[in-house]
């Protein structure tokens, strides 16, 4: 790779969204960066391109056998006018162990990272600025491939498109309603659940209806062999304080090695408290809350960064977590994280990139 992004200017740029409607994912910015991959050239031509439709051939691998992954991370602007990534490497080493899974040709990291700062530079002036907003970067990586053998596509094209967001959920520090899954589940070692790729999305669609129709938020997922384990929530990694500690699944194959999970995980160890990464069994986090032991719950992503949860459900067993309000841990983490990303605070672990 090495190569030098070409730029195509858009004929028209598009009216910018009000501030207050954001959303999640809703609104697309003017441009976006494309690059293709042949066996005999590799990943080439690079590209800055108006956004819009692409045009594939109708027996492209995506369509029929899901060959794709993706990535999700944020651009942040400072009080001071900077422009800021967060971990943006950690992302594309995420990629690039999704891309090993799934049969894709390995990226440059450092070249998509110098693609995403580029992209960000030029349409800066999406970036909103007001609490909780952000520019939701999307990477992505499809088989292009027209065949309908099932075998590993011969052509790729990595796509990055820009989305100005708000928080994912409504509110982003009111708790959210979760319940534990028992009749589907997301992932089972040895397949892909680690990896960022579509298919585990499309799995747990079912489950994320089922929980919106019981008037939950999202699910917890359970292990997928035994149904007694907790894995992970609809589209975020989860943590539970018990007394002083904090315990959050231990990474297992099935569970997305989320860049927040990573993080928080440092902030609560750099800050002297107990993190234990383990096998949770729900049996045992329930039992933790009748004897009062369960403080606070949150799930963590880069959507969602730090959510609260307040009501968790399983089988006929129902607990209010801190009483259904934010709790003190929870509120820090999510005032550290964001103030770090919107160089508020002091990036004293160096996580942040200047674009
Ligand atoms: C993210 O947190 O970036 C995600 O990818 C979660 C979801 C929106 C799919």
């Amino acid at each position: 790779m090495g190569q030098s992004i070409t730029f195509h200017k858009a004929d028209q740029l598009k009216k910018k969204p009000d501030a207050g409607q954001l959303g999640f994912g809703k609104y697309f910015t003017d441009y976006m960066f494309e690059m293709d991959y042949t066996l005999e050239k590799g990943w080439h031509d690079p590209k800055i391109v108006p956004y819009g439709p692409i045009s594939l051939d109708p027996a492209a691998t995506i369509f029929h056998y899901g060959q794709e992954v993706f990535e999700g991370l944020k651009a942040y602007r400072a009080e001071d006018g900077r422009i800021l990534l967060f971990r943006p490497n950690k992302n594309m080493e995420r990629m690039n162990q999704s891309c090993a899974r799934l049969n894709i040709p390995k990226i440059d990291e450092k070249f998509v990272v110098k693609a995403i700062k580029k992209l960000v530079a030029v349409e800066q002036d999406w970036i909103p600025n007001q609490p909780g907003q952000s520019l939701y970067i999307r990477p992505f990586i499809i088989g292009t491939d027209a065949a309908l053998g099932v075998h590993p596509s011969s052509m790729y094209k990595l796509l990055i498109i820009l989305s100005p967001v708000g928080s994912y959920f409504g509110n982003s520090m009111s708790p959210v309603k979760i319940y534990v899954e028992d009749e589907y589940v997301r992932a089972v070692k040895g397949g892909v659940g680690f990896a960022k790729t579509s298919g585990n999305y499309a799995a747990s669609l079912k489950a994320q209806t089922k929980s919106e129709e019981l008037g939950f938020d999202q699910v917890l997922w359970l292990d997928g062999v035994e149904h007694k384990y907790i894995e992970e929530v609809g589209s975020m990694n989860i943590f539970f304080k018990i007394d002083d500690e904090v315990w959050t699944p231990a990474l297992n194959g099935s569970i997305l090695p989320g860049v927040t999970r990573n993080s928080v995980i440092a902030l609560l160890k750099h800050w002297g408290i107990t993190v234990k990464e383990k096998r949770i069994s729900v049996k045992k986090l329930f039992k933790k809350a009748e004897k009062q032991q369960l403080k606070e719950v949150f799930g963590t992503g880069t959507a969602a960064v730090i959510s609260p949860v307040g009501f968790l459900k399983w089988e006929d067993h129902v607990i209010k977590v801190a009483n259904g309000e934010t709790g003190k841990l929870s509120k820090k983490l999510y005032d550290t994280l964001t103030g770090i990303q919107t160089g508020k605070q002091k990036d004293e672990l160096g996580w942040t990139e200047e674009v």
